[in-house]
């Protein structure tokens, strides 16, 4: 006799005391032990929400995991939007591809909706799980490998304004969190950090799975205030051949304020004595940095991937948070199989930018799906280019340039936090 999965699994909130075998399922969904220490289960227990926390649960074993957690989302002109994050996506590999997965996202997204949240926003393992459910890739992240002798060859000495310091952890625990605010606020596609992101990262909290090391963190104030408005997390590998010193340099973190604060920070990266190689972390595609070096060329890629993707739950509130770059009006036709985002709309921007989005009974402009109106609201693709694709349906002629016109943005959406 055949188990149907279906009837035998119970998919609901799992409880307090069923805390202890969520995230050994978690464990195991992301394929390591199942045993996990009690402190390191108290510790992710604090920032969990009972009420977004999923299992699913079979003859008394949880065999699948699904959560969610309230974040802002800094969308292009600085709004900062209500988003449903999603994490500890897992199914484990006994009961894979039963559409258990699917059913937590069904009972996820339903909720979110309802909480009145305008969109979802996750970072996906694999490309190909998450677009069936309506996301779609909304931002990427580059990664550089510099080799800093032949990018900083020639370089005049610039120096720019204000001050270095090097800072301790528990200094970059007090000051680091209003930094962060600061950036997140003026950067599109960036998330608040929950003040354990910065426990974890100062070593303050510790995993006991994960190894953690104490890295240097180097802070730049503001020349003439004295406030604190860059910060870059990084350590050093100390390597030499015989008598030289060959060592590489990795940025795990770089958020700035303003530009002079990045460009200093960088600037200082490049110049650490013994420092041959400089590994960026995970960066804007357009970050400052290769334009920055007198030879651009000498920063190789070594990633460049999408990276946080986005859904939309209530469209006219999440096309109206955003600015547009110029005046128009638009009428979109969205298809959505869950039926969250789908309707036609229509879209009127203001020259100053503002817009406004209602539902219509008009003759759309253009057709297309959730997926790829998530994947364009950011401001990070192109409709001409989706509309090659055969992603979208041109209805008017010249729809797919005038979304291009209204939705593209100066600099591109940067999400560097995984979640
Ligand atoms: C990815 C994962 C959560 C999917 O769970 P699942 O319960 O098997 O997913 P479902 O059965 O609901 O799949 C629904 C559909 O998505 C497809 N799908 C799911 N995961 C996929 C993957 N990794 N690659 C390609 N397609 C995938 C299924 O084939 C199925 O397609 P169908 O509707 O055409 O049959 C699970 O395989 C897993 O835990 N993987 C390892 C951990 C991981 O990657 N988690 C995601 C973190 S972001």
């Amino acid at each position: 006799m055949s188990l149907d999965a279906s009837d035998s699994l119970d998919i609901r909130t799992i409880t307090a005391s069923e805390l202890p075998q969520w995230v050994s399922a978690t464990s195991v969904g992301f394929l390591h032990a199942p045993t996990v220490a009690d402190e390191e289960v108290e510790l992710r227990g604090a920032n969990i929400d009972l009420d977004r926390t999923q299992g699913a649960f079979e003859a008394g074993r949880c065999v699948a995991t699904f959560r969610s957690m309230p974040r802002e989302l800094t969308v292009p002109g600085g709004a900062l939007v209500a988003a449903d994050a999603i994490t500890n996506v897992s199914v484990s590999a006994t009961h894979r591809r039963r559409g258990i997965a699917s059913r937590m996202m069904a009972n996820d997204l339903t909720a979110a909706k309802q909480r009145g949240d305008a969109l979802a926003i996750l970072i996906a393992a694999e490309y190909p799980i998450y677009g069936r459910f309506g996301f779609g890739p909304a931002t990427t992240i580059t990664e550089w490998e510099i080799e800093v002798a032949r990018a900083t060859k020639s370089a005049p000495a610039v120096v720019e304004a204000g001050r270095l310091e090097v800072i301790t952890p528990a200094e970059a625990l007090k000051l680091g969190p209003e930094l962060h605010d600061r950036f997140r606020r003026r950067t599109p596609g960036a998330i608040n950090r929950p003040d354990r992101w910065w426990e974890l990262t100062t070593g303050t909290v510790r995993m006991p799975s994960e190894d953690w090391k104490e890295p240097l963190f180097v802070l730049h104030r503001d020349a003439s205030t004295g406030r604190p408005d860059g910060l870059a997390t990084y350590s050093v590998e100390e390597k030499w051949h015989g008598m030289l010193p060959n060592c590489p340099l990795t940025v795990s973190h770089l958020i700035a304020a303003t530009p002079t604060a990045e460009r200093a920070l960088w600037r200082y990266l490049l110049s650490v004595d013994w420092v041959t190689t400089l590994r960026t972390g995970w960066r804007a595609p357009d970050d400052l940095l290769p334009a920055l070096l007198t030879d651009p060329r000498a920063a190789r890629v070594s990633h460049s991937t999408d990276f946080m993707w986005l859904r939309l739950l209530d469209t006219p509130r999440a096309l109206s948070a955003r600015t547009y770059a110029t005046a128009g009006t638009l009428v979109l036709d969205i298809t959505d199989p869950q039926g969250h985002a789908s309707g036609t709309f229509r879209l009127e921007a203001s020259a100053d930018g503002t817009a406004t989005c209602t539902l219509t009974d008009t003759a759309p402009d253009l057709t297309l799906t959730a997926a790829d109106l998530a994947t364009l609201y950011l401001g990070d693709a192109s409709a001409v280019r989706l509309a090659a694709l055969g992603n979208l349906t041109e209805n008017t002629p010249g729809a797919a340039a005038r979304t291009d016109a209204l939705f593209r943005t100066p600099r591109r959406p940067w999400c560097p936090d995984i979640f």
